[in-house]
């Protein structure tokens, strides 16, 4: 399926500085290869054809319709489409994104402004095996990560500007660092599935599953809240830092849940209902995290299946301390029943910031801190002048 002519058109392989490489988007029949060269990697949970058929979906879902997902490849540009060696390939997700910039100005006070923008992420880095080892991803990387910056953008329009890329390394900080993300804080906190968890019905003020229907009117406050805190950020430097967001739009978590949902309708045969949890009904005195399921093991074994905290929101950072602490406890055992119903091994909660992390102190759920060093690095390049400072909402939601 999907077989293209390789190393045979070549004595020898050619230096990855070969100046006839070129970065461009596959046809549909280089582009199906990819993907059955990636499915032992990255789809082990599914069949190969419910592998095919999930990329395939992938591009139809918010965030990655309408030209949203791009394809990359690194081939020889001497040579004809469906006829040429794939020597790397991967794919880049066009998101909205915000940035805090102090004005350049030497004028005392500076002015911080909050800018719309793109960011892209990057995701499925891949060489085949027989062409590894040759610079070629690296070689690939490097032309993608320029190209980025001016893709999908438009000069007249300001907030089409590219703000910065990412992506989320799984072979350590240095190979991307060399290419030109840098890695930026990969701290998780892991909380244990269990079943039964989630606190009986006693009067007291219990967390309420969150639904589809609900996402739109908590995302919306969610990026005004944002907005501030990243403003905040580099207000409180003084203007000398820079800080950036994803935002947490819809189509961001939609995004994360309709790949979900494929993954658990083949897994299951079903699809969760309860997409993460609310404490409080008052807008503006709510907390909740919202969440979603991955699969790698499938249900043979559970290794790898991981419950993710997509995204943790307090709206009120002045609460009374105990009526946090028990919206945060009620939160996490629904999460922790639902991860134990949906077969996860874990629940990760990346990045929590000082808030969130003194809640699940002051709350006793048994947690540990994981800082990770090889895998899902979160790693940026920026776009604008010097360098980014601060990734402000570093939390899984923002993955691809
Ligand atoms: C990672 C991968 C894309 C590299 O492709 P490649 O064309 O061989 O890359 P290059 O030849 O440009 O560079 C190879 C570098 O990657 C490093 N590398 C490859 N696999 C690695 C791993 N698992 N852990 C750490 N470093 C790794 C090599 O050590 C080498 O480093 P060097 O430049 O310091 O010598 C390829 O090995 C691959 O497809 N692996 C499976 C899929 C995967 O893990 N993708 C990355 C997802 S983040």
């Amino acid at each position: 399926m999907g077989s293209l002519p390789d190393t045979t058109v070549w004595d020898a392989l050619p230096d990855a500085s070969s100046s006839s490489f070129i970065v461009t988007q596959p046809t549909n029949k280089e582009r199906l290869h990819v993907w059955t060269m990636t499915h032992p990697k990255w789809g082990a949970a599914l069949t190969l054809d419910n592998y095919l058929g999930r990329e395939a979906y992938l591009q139809t879902v918010p965030l990655a319709k309408e030209g949203g997902l791009t394809q990359w490849i690194l081939t020889d540009g001497s040579m004809r489409p469906d006829e040429r060696p794939i020597l790397s390939s991967c794919e880049s997700l066009k998101k909205g994104a915000i940035a805090a910039l102090s004005s350049s100005s030497s004028s005392e006070p500076k002015e911080v402004v909050v800018v719309d923008g793109i960011a892209h992420g990057i995701a499925s880095v891949f060489t085949e095996p027989q062409f590894r080892g040759k610079g070629y991803a690296s070689r690939m990387m490097r032309e993608v990560g320029k190209a980025l910056e001016r893709w999908q953008t438009v000069t007249s329009l300001p907030d089409q500007r590219a703000l910065f890329s990412v992506l989320y390394s799984d072979i350590g900080k240095s190979f991307y660092a060399k290419n030109g993300w840098a890695p930026f804080p990969s701290a998780h906190v892991s909380f244990s599935p269990a079943s039964g968890a989630a606190a009986a019905d006693t009067g007291k003020k219990l967390a309420k599953p969150i639904g589809y229907h609900e996402l739109a009117e908590l995302c919306n406050a969610d990026e005004a809240r944002l907005r501030e805190e990243i403003k905040e950020a580099v207000v409180i430097s003084g203007g000398k830092k820079s800080a950036a967001a994803i935002l947490p739009s819809l189509e961001q978590l939609l995004w994360h849940m309709m790949r979900e949902d494929y993954m658990t309708k083949h897994i299951f045969g079903r699809t969760p209902s309860v997409r993460g949890a609310v404490y409080g009904e008052e807008k503006g005195k709510r907390m909740w995290a919202i969440w979603s399921r991955g699969y790698y093991g499938g249900l043979e074994t559970i290794k790898g299946n991981t419950f993710h905290i997509l995204r943790f929101v307090v709206e009120d950072n002045h609460a009374e301390q105990s009526e946090l602490v028990d919206g945060f406890r009620s939160i996490i055992q629904l999460a922790r029943s639902e991860a134990a119903e949906w077969r996860s091994e874990d629940i990760q909660m990346w990045n929590p910031g000082p808030l969130a992390r003194g809640l699940i102190e002051a709350s006793g759920v048994q947690h540990r801190i994981v800082e990770r060093e090889e895998d899902s690095i979160p790693s940026l390049m920026w776009y604008g002048e010097g360098q980014l400072d601060e990734w402000v909402a570093n939390e899984k939601y923002a993955w691809c």
